[in-house]
């Protein structure tokens, strides 16, 4: 059984339809890469899988979206939006850790969600800060502003953050088109650790990216899906024109 099912979904921000008619499987513990132009609505599925495109006006989500064998949109309530959302990691192109000490932003997810006591709470800070490999760098400054870190730091940092709640889905919307090439290296190498434990659906537009670290890719275009299969299929040998156009750069 796939870890996300999307099937038949379509997208609109009020009149403009941003995705037409989806359907993609997502299997469990495989890096799944969205790539295509900007504007092609990989951020508008990602943030659909999540629920986080509830908070824009005028958005309306048709057909069916399934985790783990849950209909992710049964419930329109907050509550049920809410704990969905919880279960799944979010990391972001522009890195996020709020100005506080390295271990504030570890504890935060916590924070919200329940009250655990506090040395049981740094540990687990301290399992994801080694799980993500930023541990050796920042032991000796935990407590320190997490703004100091380099801006790879802090996007493992961020990893490590949606990792605390245990999600067992990780959506990541390019989240190393800020980096230099040695920091984006470190999180291909991350993500390649992370994918027995986690699915993970990244957003990228760097297609050696994806070729790199991903088990399957969808290509967008205008709102639909072209093509998906295994990477190494669909880039040595896409089915379709228009694939083989973006691939060789002629769009
Ligand atoms: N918050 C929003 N409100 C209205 N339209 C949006 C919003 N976000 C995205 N769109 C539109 O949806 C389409 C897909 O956008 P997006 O999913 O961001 O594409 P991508 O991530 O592939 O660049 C675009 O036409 C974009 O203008
Ligand atoms: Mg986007």
């Amino acid at each position: 059984m796939p870890f996300v099912s999307v099937n038949d979904v379509n997208v609109w921000y009020g009149k403009n339809q941003a995705l037409r008619s989806i359907s993609l499987e997502i299997p469990k513990n495989c890096i799944y890469a969205l790539i295509g132009p900007s504007g092609c609505g990989k951020t508008t599925l990602l943030r659909s899988i999540n629920r986080l495109n509830d908070f824009i006006p005028g958005f309306k989500l048709e057909g069916k979206l399934e985790i783990d064998g849950t209909d992710a949109y049964k419930r329109g309530d907050h509550v049920f939006a809410e704990k969905l959302r919880r279960n799944i990691g979010m990391v972001f192109q522009h890195t996020n850790p709020l100005p506080m000490t390295i271990m504030q932003n570890m504890l935060l997810p916590l924070k919200e969600h329940y009250k655990g006591d506090k040395q049981k709470m740094e540990a687990l800070a301290l399992e994801k800060l080694r799980q993500v490999a930023i541990y050796d760098e920042v032991r000796d400054r935990l407590h320190k502003s997490a703004l100091m870190l380099s801006g790879g730091q802090q996007q493992r940092l961020c990893i490590a953050r949606a990792l605390m709640l245990e999600p067992k889905l990780l959506l990541m919307d390019e989240p190393c088109s800020a980096l230099d090439p040695i920091s984006t290296y470190k999180i291909e190498e991350l993500l390649q650790s992370l994918k027995k434990d986690y699915t993970i659906v990244i957003v990228t537009h760097n297609m050696e990216q994806a070729t790199r670290i991903s088990d399957y890719t969808a290509f967008f275009y205008c709102g639909e899906l072209i093509e998906t299969g295994e990477t190494l299929e669909l880039f040595s040998r896409p089915q379709k024109e228009l694939t083989q156009n973006y691939l060789t750069g002629r769009i």
